[in-house]
């Protein structure tokens, strides 16, 4: 039986929990690919560190032996940081080796490089893994593609994050409390800042864009927002208004024009993300025929993270043109200004003087300084301007005044 060789590129969360689910679900693996799956050698940084590796496996910390290998046909990446990465996997592509990576980083950066290379030299691109670990999201972006048309795409893309804000509602805790939880939970780094800042987020939501509208935003104008500014009094005011806070990413595209943003947003019992809690992500798609889907499910993991890896394995194996997920001739779009939208609906805190822009309605007086308001976003962030102490969250899905009226009044 003829062999598929491939080579993993890191060999910590993600490359070891792919490599050992190739050992657990190698004879799936042959029935589906008709083939042996093999990994021939593993890249690594610290020659030091234990492993639990089979001694046939070549472990090196050369990517050129990886390239020397008599025969290599899918490489995978899991390494932490985009440089070297994206020239490892180039070098590859340009062997004639499908790719396949985990790292949202490096993909945001160079994904399009990636892809257009891999399909001048047709071979497959893989990266279910770099967005919301074990959802399926990018598989069903590229199923749902082929006649749908996407509207909108919004997800929970950052668990820790999640996690965070989870924990400072039912635990009352402090965002400094939660945080910590996190680290101790092994569900946020030393550094936070790309989860708790929305930068994780933020690339996660560029792969998405290219692969939903096949275009990006300027990523300058992108608003991306972290959940910093969240207190725990804000969390309790808006549960008492049945509201919950959510770290959202979101990408739609109306009358040709590409929305993007990341930031946290205030959600009701009917929204699909408000009862998504702990380190779960999830991705709701909006879609002109089928209507809405919602993907939930372990955004990051050993083994959630795995099952996208393994899965893009089988499908780079059966070796799809890489026509999705690259961007189209525009190249990028500015992401409009929220300044020419609807209106919408605010949580505005520590707005003491009601002498404000007519413009905006001030339609519910939650407690001392806190309103429910309505208006343009624009307004909104005028308003911030003229009163240092204004925090402002859009609150998005439908909201009813009355509905909220009786929850205050309770
Ligand atoms: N963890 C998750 O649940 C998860 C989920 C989805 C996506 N991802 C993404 O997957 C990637 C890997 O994450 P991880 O959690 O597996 O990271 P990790 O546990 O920190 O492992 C990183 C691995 O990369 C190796 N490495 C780092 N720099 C290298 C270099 N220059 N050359 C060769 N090897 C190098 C390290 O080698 P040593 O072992 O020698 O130090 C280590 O084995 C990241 O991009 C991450 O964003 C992670």
């Amino acid at each position: 039986m003829s062999v598929i060789k491939v080579a993993i590129l890191g060999f910590g969360t993600v490359g070891e929990g792919f490599y050992r689910t190739i050992q657990s679900h190698a004879e799936e693996l042959t029935a589906v690919l008709g083939k042996k799956v093999e990994v021939a050698a593993i890249l690594i940084k610290n020659k030091q560190k234990e492993r639990d590796i089979n001694k046939d496996v070549l472990v090196t910390t050369e990517f050129t032996d990886i390239l020397n290998l008599p025969q290599l046909d899918v490489v995978v990446e899991a390494i932490v940081d985009k440089d070297p990465t994206y020239i490892f996997l180039k070098k590859a592509i340009e062997r004639g080796c499908h790719i396949i990576t985990a790292n949202k980083e490096m993909f945001a950066h160079y994904g399009q490089e990636l892809l257009e290379l891999a399909k001048e030299h047709h071979v497959s691109v893989g990266y279910e893994a770099t967005v919301a670990g074990g959802i399926p999201v990018i598989q069903t972006l590229r199923q749902l593609l082929n006649v749908n048309r996407v509207q909108q795409v919004q997800g929970i893309l950052n668990g820790t994050s999640n996690f965070i804000l989870t924990e400072m509602r039912e635990k009352k805790l402090s965002f400094a409390q939660a945080l910590r939880a996190a680290q101790e939970n092994g569900f946020a780094e030393a550094d936070p800042t790309n989860d708790v800042e929305g930068f994780d987020a933020f690339y996660k939501a560029m792969i998405l864009s290219r692969l939903a509208f096949g275009e990006e935003p300027n990523w300058h104008a992108v608003e991306r927002l972290g959940i910093t500014s969240i207190t725990r009094e804000l969390i309790d005011t808006a549960e008492r208004l049945g509201l919950r806070f959510k770290h959202i990413a979101s990408i739609s595209k109306s009358s040709h024009q590409l929305k993007v943003s990341v930031k946290p947003v205030l959600v009701g019992n009917e929204h699909p993300l408000y009862h998504v809690e702990g380190v779960q992500n999830a991705v709701n798609i909006s879609s002109d025929i089928v209507g809405q889907i919602t993907l939930q499910g372990p955004g990051a993991g050993m083994y959630p993270t795995a099952s996208a890896v393994i899965e893009d394995l089988v499908y780079v194996c059966q070796n799809r043109p890489e026509s999705q997920g690259l961007l189209s001739t525009s190249e990028t779009n500015t992401a409009i200004s929220d300044l020419e939208q609807k209106e919408e609906n605010w949580l505005l805190a520590g707005l003491f003087n009601n002498a404000i822009d007519p413009s905006i309605k001030l339609i519910e007086h939650v407690e001392d300084g806190t309103w429910i308001a309505k208006g343009k976003k624009g307004e909104i962030e005028a308003l911030s301007t003229q009163n240092n102490e204004l925090i402002f969250f859009p609150i998005i899905g439908e909201y009813e005044k009355e509905q909220i009226s009786a929850r205050v009044a309770l």
